[in-house]
Parts: structure tokens; C-alpha cells; sequence
């Protein structure tokens, strides 16, 4: 095998959501202290303090206590060089979050054992359903009392949409909790109170366990061995089958028990995960399927950081490599901008470090410095090929503002701002029809990014806005190319505005509304994304 197919092979790109305090930042931290990568724990919540300190816009975050931007980690774990995609949740959400989440071959999604799904989780996992990636389950906290465990699968499938193989059953939970049980091995690993906090000490108990076995009963209680019993019986005997095809494909997902903060079910999670779910995928383009083994080098831009440094006034530009080898001397065609050019300072984060590279493969992330000529969505690929990959689609925006700038002679700074805010993909862009750019409608997915775009405005482009809040919460991409927007039969608390493509949208201040235009108006298609036509 050659070094390039090693090494793509050896590649796993996965983004990593939850509701914020399920346990996310715990069990990365955890993956990371398994592969080597980090010494201790903490240390990834440390980082995070630490970065706030160097970037100035981000004072809102530090304010708040929380973080804006979603971050990439690369770490060694038996034999397989693994990239995470962090995905802010909570009121950080914002955009950035969905587009992390299209960067990625699959998904690790953490639930908290007590509480089930929740309203994060679902936004994100629609997106993951929407790319056909594999997703696979941690039920955290089972140190914890947590619901009953058939409870969570039914939610995780029908609020979801989606199958689930448990590949651990839990004995119990909170005091009680025995550790859990490894259908196909027929396991048991065992968690005790002792071992709470040691790492790496959970090992195998026992090995091919009957179920029937009376003695297990010293080893459980009676009572949780009979749980135990019944529970694998329905299981095995009423639950999906496990089906590898069907688990890549996104339709079952691999379900997993366990307790991030005491070790407990991460390694074997780690292990099985990387084992099941895939290598980097092909992506479609203008040229039809990128294959990552291509030898030529291939990338996406999904996500852009403004301002790292105040001072160059330049951007961090996070790209997906799809495709070959990446290396840092070499030439490269920016296909949007039509223009050949070298990537200035390449970068990945080794897990709490940032560190300039040389050479990177399908599946890694590279981040690097751009004085402004990048977008969301655009493509960087060797010199002898020319195509673009699929455009990101935009997510529909739920907070609307309308914004103008206080002082009239401020105008071209305005117009910069909001256009370079929007290029960065941080904001969305509206206006009303046949109005010019005095004022605009500025639309996010989450309500701190409106904070953030005003707190940008003033600081770097000097511009004072004047904002009125818009009673919308509900956006959708007209589709039927044969319906003149202007004549819609609207209700007054609908608006008709334009994006920056020229593509006509509406907003709603309901569900019912969005019904109302829907009846009133035969032919009319709605839809929630704007895919993005290939071009
Ligand atoms: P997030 O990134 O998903 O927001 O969650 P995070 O890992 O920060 O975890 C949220 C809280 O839940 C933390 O407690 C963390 O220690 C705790 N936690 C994570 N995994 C487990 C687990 O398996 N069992 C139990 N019992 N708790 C868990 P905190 O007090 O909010 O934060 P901290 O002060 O401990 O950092």
C-alpha cells in the first residue's frame, strides 16, 4: 500500500454533539488522554480560558463564559490519526455549528443519561441525517441515576428517526451501577465505586457470561441479574439487528453506555467506533465524486474565523482536505477566486497546541491565514484540476434584526461590514425588496452572533448601528421557479425579502403563517435549507 493510502485509511473525521452539559468536553478530553495527546484532565477546558485571552472580539465569550467558535483536535490512537470537530452548543450555537458538522464522515453524539434528547441535540442530528453520515450514541453519566434505558433508545428512534443497536447494556445506574454488559461478547465489564476516577483500570470482569448462571447473582444482586436477564432477552430478541451497512449509511446508529467523567465505557467506546465507522468519504463536486485517494489535493472552506490577531487584520480559514496530499510548498488554485497561490502558515490543532504544518492528507483539517479572499464553501485544489465541490448549505437563520448605521456619512464602512461579516459566513444578509443597502436584515441561527456582528461593526469597521429587533423566527427558500414572489397572497406578519444571490425568501412569525401562504397560494414549494445549486 502506498504512503498515501496508508495514510488516508488510517484517517477518522467525526464532529462531536450534544446539549450542552451532557458531557462533550469530558469525553473528548477523555479520547484525548487515551491517545496520549493530553497529559491530564482539564487540560481542554484549559486551552479554552486561554485562547480567549488572545483574541479581542471574543471578549463577549469570555464575558459570558463561554465559547463562540468550534475547534478541530488531530490525536494518535492505536494506529489511527483521529480529527474531532468540536460543536458549540447553548446559546454559542450559531451556523458555524451546522457547517462543522459538513466537515465531517460522522458523528459522536453524547446524551445524558437522565435527561434523554434534548432540543441541541435535534437541530444538529437533522443535518447528520441530511448527509446519510454514520452516528453513534454515548450514553453518559450512568454513574448517575439516569432514565430507564428502553426509554432513551425509543426517544433516541422515534424523535429522531433513526435505529438503534445498543452494543452495551447498563446494570443499573447511579449508586447502583454494576457496569454493563457486551452483547456480542457476552461480557461484563464492571464499574465499582473504587475505580471511580482511575484511569484506564475498567477492565473485562467476566468473559462469556451465561446469563443463566446462578452465581452471577453474588456478583449483581439478585435483582439487577434478573433485570439484566429479561432486558438482553427483549433485546436480542425485539431489537434491530447490529448491521455495519446500515450503521455507515446513517439509518442505525451504535449505542454504547457508559460514564465519561469516570473513565468508565470510553476506551471500548473509542475502539469499536473507530473500527465500525468509515475512512474519508468521496465528495461530490462539479466533477462528479472526489475520490480521497486521488493523489491530486483537494479542499473545502467550511468554516472562517475573523480577527485572530487584531493587528494583520487577517482570518483563520478552516479547510476539509477531500482529497490526495497536502503540502505546504505547493502550489494550489483558489477555483472561486480563479488565482494560483501558496497557503500561508498551515495549520493544525494537535490537541491543545496549534502547530504549523507540512503535509496533510484526505480526512484533516488545515487551518490558515487569509487576508479576505476565501468564502464559505469555496475550493482549493491542485493546479491540474479545476471543479468545485458541492456548496455548504445555508442554514435558516431564527433571530432577524434590522439594522442601519447612525451616522449617514458612515456608509461605505457600513456596507464593508456587514458584506465582509456576511462573506465570513457569520451572519446572513436580507433586504427587502427594491431597497438599497442603507439598512439591511441581518439573520443568525443563534441569538449571540447578533451580538458579536454588533460588537464587530463598532470595533472594526467604527460603525455605530441603529437595530430594531424583527418578530420572525422562521425563514424559507422559495423553490418553485415559477411563481413571481411579488405577487404572493401574504399575511400581513409575513415579510418578502431577497438574500445576496438575488434568491427570493420569506419570513414568518409562525408555524401557522408558514401554513397560511402555503394554502393561499397554489404551486408554492417552501423549503428550509438553501442547498446551493451545484454551479
Ligand atoms: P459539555 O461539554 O457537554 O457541556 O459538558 P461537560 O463535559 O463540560 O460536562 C458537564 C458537567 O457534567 C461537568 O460538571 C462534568 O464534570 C459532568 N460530567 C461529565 N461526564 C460525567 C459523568 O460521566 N458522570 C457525572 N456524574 N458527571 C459527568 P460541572 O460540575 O458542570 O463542571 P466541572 O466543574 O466538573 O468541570
Amino acid at each position: 500500500m502506498s504512503t498515501l493510502e496508508t495514510e488516508i485509511k488510517r484517517r477518522r473525521t467525526f464532529a462531536i454533539i450534544s446539549h450542552p452539559d451532557a458531557g462533550k468536553t469530558t469525553l473528548t478530553e477523555k479520547f484525548l488522554l487515551y491517545g496520549g495527546a493530553i497529559a491530564q484532565a482539564g487540560a481542554v477546558k484549559g486551552k479554552k480560558t486561554a485562547r480567549h485571552a488572545t483574541s479581542d472580539w471574543m471578549e463577549i465569550e469570555k464575558q459570558r463564559g463561554i465559547s463562540v467558535t468550534s475547534s478541530v483536535m488531530q490525536f494518535q490512537y492505536n494506529n489511527y490519526c483521529i480529527n474531532i470537530l468540536d460543536t458549540p452548543g447553548h446559546q454559542d450555537f450559531s451556523e458555524d455549528t451546522y457547517r462543522t458538522l459538513m466537515a465531517a464522515d460522522s458523528a459522536v453524539m453524547v446524551i445524558d443519561a437522565s435527561k434523554g434528547v434534548e432540543n441541541q441535540t435535534r437541530k444538529l442530528f437533522k443535518v447528520c441525517v441530511m448527509r446519510h453520515i454514520p452516528i453513534f450514541t454515548f450514553i453518559n453519566k450512568m454513574d448517575r441515576d439516569s432514565r430507564n434505558p428502553f426509554d432513551l433508545m425509543e426517544q433516541i428512534e422515534s424523535e429522531l428517526g433513526i435505529q438503534t443497536y445498543p452494543v452495551n447494556w447498563p446494570i443499573g445506574s447511579g449508586k447502583e451501577f454494576k457496569g454493563v454488559y457486551v452483547r456480542d461478547k457476552q461480557s461484563i465489564i464492571s464499574f465499582t465505586p473504587e475505580s471511580e476516577m482511575a484511569f484506564g483500570k475498567h477492565k473485562v470482569a467476566m468473559e462469556e457470561v451465561s446469563l443463566d448462571d446462578p452465581s452471577l447473582d453474588d456478583v449483581l444482586g439478585e435483582q439487577l441479574h434478573e433485570t439484566l436477564s429479561e432486558d438482553i432477552e427483549l433485546l436480542d430478541g425485539a431489537s434491530y439487528e447490529f448491521d455495519l451497512e446500515k450503521v455507515r449509511n446513517g439509518e442505525l446508529s451504535p449505542v454504547f453506555f457508559g460514564s465519561a467523567l469516570t473513565n468508565f465505557g470510553v476506551e471500548p467506546f473509542l475502539e469499536s467506533f473507530l473500527e465500525m465507522t468509515t475512512s474519508p468519504t468521496a465528495r461530490n463536486s462539479t466533477a462528479g465524486l472526489i475520490d480521497p485517494f486521488d493523489p491530486e489535493f483537494s479542499a473545502f472552506v467550511f468554516k472562517i474565523q475573523a480577527n485572530m490577531n487584531k493587528a494583520h487584520r487577517d482570518r483563520l480559514t478552516f479547510m476539509r482536505v477531500c482529497s490526495g496530499k497536502f503540502d505546504k510548498e505547493m502550489d494550489v488554485l483558489h477555483v472561486q477566486g480563479g488565482k494560483k497561490m501558496r497557503l500561508s502558515q498551515p495549520q493544525q490543532m494537535m490537541a491543545s497546541e496549534r502547530e504549523i504544518i507540512d503535509e496533510a492528507y484526505a480526512g484533516d483539517i488545515i487551518g490558515v491565514f487569509d487576508p479576505g479572499i476565501f468564502s464559505i464553501g469555496d475550493t482549493v485544489c491542485s493546479p491540474k484540476k479545476n471543479f468545485e465541490f458541492e456548496s455548504i448549505p445555508t442554514f435558516a437563520p431564527e433571530h432577524f434584526m434590522r439594522v442601519r448605521q447612525k451616522d449617514t456619512l458612515k456608509r461605505k464602512q457600513f456596507v464593508k461590514g456587514i458584506t465582509q461579516i456576511a462573506q465570513e459566513g457569520a451572519i446572513q444578509i436580507f433586504q427587502e425588496p427594491d431597497t438599497g443597502m442603507e439598512e439591511a436584515i441581518v439573520g443568525v441561527v443563534g441569538v449571540l452572533q447578533l451580538e458579536v456582528f454588533e460588537y464587530r461593526m463598532k470595533n472594526e469597521y467604527n460603525v455605530e448601528l441603529f437595530k430594531e429587533g424583527l418578530p420572525y423566527s422562521y425563514i424559507r427558500w422559495i423553490d418553485s421557479k415559477d411563481i413571481d414572489p411579488k405577487s404572493l397572497k401574504l399575511s400581513s406578519d409575513t415579510k418578502l425579502v431577497v438574500d445576496f444571490r438575488g434568491n427570493y425568501l420569506l419570513l414568518f412569525s409562525s408555524e401557522w403563517n408558514i401554513r397560511w401562504a402555503l394554502e393561499k397560494n397554489e404551486g408554492l414549494e417552501l423549503s428550509e435549507f438553501n442547498r446551493g445549486a451545484l454551479q
